[in-house]
């Protein structure tokens, strides 16, 4: 005791144990609950792998059956709170929305949201449904209210994803149909986000819980860590990138050139633990080409991110740092493509990620693991006396 090491941004601090997420970043590996996530990816479907990761095993035809039923069923949204998207005002980003109703929901189910660990865990199946359904229904509300949108509720003959696609774009006598590569896309989008190990918004996610804070709340959190562009704001600010790229009627040499200097950071590049490629990137920069042929989209963003990709993967600097396209340089692509509004991309992260937060949740609730409690080291000044107000 009183030796504390520091380790800035805990590039080198296991923070807990856990049995969900495995991550080998040298070797590109990345696995939910043993699964590889090329097969998951390949096989499975994003609520499928929502429950191997909350869990831990691929469930049964029944167990999936069941467990898509009560997701469908829980989109029911209370009156009450669309007062409170009425208080928010028109600008209004909507991962600040969603943290705020995702917290307030937990107001709607004292018993889920009790603070009390046993009573919640014993909720907890009903808590993981309510988050998951929730989450989409609420993440489509903020848009639709923007718009000035009547809100639409999912279908039972809809899976997942396609659902979401209807709940944003669906109109009355206008049911919006999507291309089976763009359900496709979103779904492998939400499924590659499930879960990330020890990522910023996980990490808060359990921080919160571990001070036995109920999982509304948790989650809620989540959101606000997420929101930021060195983590899930990144498929946001790739397309900002671009589109600045654009005005500036550079083709992504001037940029790569900047982003050498120092003088810009190349969003959708580099990732603190993948330091030879991100196998999630390598997935779905193929699905970013099949959606935008399906589409036949022809986007002059679109080139400039092909330009930037290709001189980047080939540039001295890059290389010697090992920035490679990161998951969030090709989900903001494809989100683009498929015509979601910039600001709703970080939140599709968030409806992606919240498998990864209901289960880090519950293995922090069910485990004896101590508060979460980081030291410091203290760099301001040392011990002085008081100077009163006169003497200032
Ligand atoms: N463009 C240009 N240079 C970069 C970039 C980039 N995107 N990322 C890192 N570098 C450079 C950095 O300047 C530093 O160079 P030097 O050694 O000469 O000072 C070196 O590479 C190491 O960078 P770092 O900041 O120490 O790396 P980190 O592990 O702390 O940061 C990161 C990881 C993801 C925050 C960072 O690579 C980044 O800001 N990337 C862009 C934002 C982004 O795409 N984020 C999404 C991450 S994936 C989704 C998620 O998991 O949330």
């Amino acid at each position: 005791s009183g030796y504390i090491t520091y380790d800035d941004g805990y590039g080198n601090t296991g923070s807990c144990s856990s049995k969900i997420t495995f991550i080998d970043g040298e070797k590109g590996i990345l696995r939910y609950r043993g699964y590889p996530i090329e097969e998951l990816a390949e096989s499975s479907t994003f609520i499928e792998a929502a429950y191997l990761i909350i869990y831990g095993e691929l469930p049964t035809r029944p167990q999936l059956s069941d467990f898509s039923t009560r997701v469908l069923t829980q989109a029911r949204i209370d009156v009450g709170m669309n007062n409170l998207f009425e208080g928010f005002p028109n600008n209004s980003h909507p991962m600040a929305m969603l943290s705020a109703m995702l917290n307030t929901l937990g107001c709607y189910y004292p018993d889920l949201a009790s603070n009390d660990r046993h009573q919640d865990l014993e909720n907890f199946d009903q808590a993981a449904s309510i988050l998951l359904s929730k989450v989409r229904m609420l993440a489509a509300m903020s848009y639709r209210m923007k718009e000035g949108l009547p809100f639409v509720y999912p279908k039972p003959d809809m899976g997942y994803s396609q659902n979401f696609l209807h709940m944003m774009f669906s109109n009355p006598y206008d049911e919006f149909i999507p291309h089976d590569d763009v359900t496709k896309a979103l779904d492998l989008i939400f499924l590659l986000h499930a879960d990330h190990e020890q990522n910023c918004s996980t990490s808060t996610v359990r921080m919160v819980a571990s001070g036995g804070a109920n999982l509304f709340a948790s989650v809620s959190a989540g959101v606000c860590a997420l929101w930021g562009p060195s983590h899930g704001g990144a498929n946001m600010a790739v397309v900002k990138m671009l589109s600045e790229i654009h005005a500036d009627g550079d083709d992504g040499s001037r940029f790569i050139e900047a982003a050498k200097k120092g003088e810009a950071r190349l969003m959708g590049f580099g990732h603190r633990v993948y330091k030879n490629f991100d196998p999630r990137a390598k997935i779905l920069g193929e699905m970013c080409e099949r959606v935008l042929k399906a589409l036949g989209r022809k986007d002059p963003l679109l080139d400039i991110a092909r330009h930037l990709q290709d001189k980047a993967l080939s540039d001295e600097y890059f290389i010697k740092r090992k920035l490679y396209p990161n998951v969030d340089f090709y989900s903001g692509i494809i989100l683009k493509a498929i015509g979601l509004p910039l600001d709703m991309f970080t939140v599709i992260f968030a409806i992606g990620r919240m498998p990864g937060w209901i289960a880090n949740w519950k293995e922090i609730a069910e485990s004896s693991s101590k508060i979460h409690r980081p030291r410091q080291i203290y760099m301001g000044p040392t011990k002085r006396p008081y100077v009163m107000m006169k003497d200032r």
